[in-house]
């Protein structure tokens, strides 16, 4: 098959547009966040327990105002609902870890 030059132009700028496209960066959703570091001895103990299943990046959505209450609700929901593997004694130190670093008792 002959190909006139401008027709192997236009297929050579075909397929140079086609590998631009396919190398384009996709940035995907932050995944694998790691739970923010604290000196409370809960920190060790939510990492062992809560991002097991999901990110870090779920503690970080919740709001910001969220009394303890609120954490120990969550904390007992992923243990009844979701059977999360939590120790009932470890939970009260996972639960004050969270409403300081992620709820109402954050350093502001
Ligand atoms: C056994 C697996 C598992 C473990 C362990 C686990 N979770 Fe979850 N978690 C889930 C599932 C499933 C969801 C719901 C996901 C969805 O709706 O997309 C969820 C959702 C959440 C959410 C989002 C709010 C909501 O109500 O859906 C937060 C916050 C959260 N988990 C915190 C924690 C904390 C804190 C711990 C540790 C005490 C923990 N999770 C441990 C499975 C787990």
């Amino acid at each position: 098959m002959k190909l006139t030059s401008t027709r192997a132009a236009a297929i050579v700028a075909l397929a140079m547009s086609v590998s631009a496209a396919m190398a384009k960066d996709i940035t995907l959703p932050p995944d694998g966040e790691q739970l923010i570091a604290s000196t409370l001895p809960g920190f060790a103990k939510a990492q062992a327990n809560c991002t097991m299943c999901h990110s870090a990046e779920y503690m970080r959505y919740q709001p910001p105002n969220a009394a303890r209450p609120y954490w120990d609700a969550m904390v007992h929901r992923m243990k009844t609902v979701f059977k999360a593997p939590i120790a009932d004694e470890d939970m009260p130190a996972i639960v004050d870890y969270l409403a300081s670093t992620y709820g109402n008792k954050q350093p502001r």
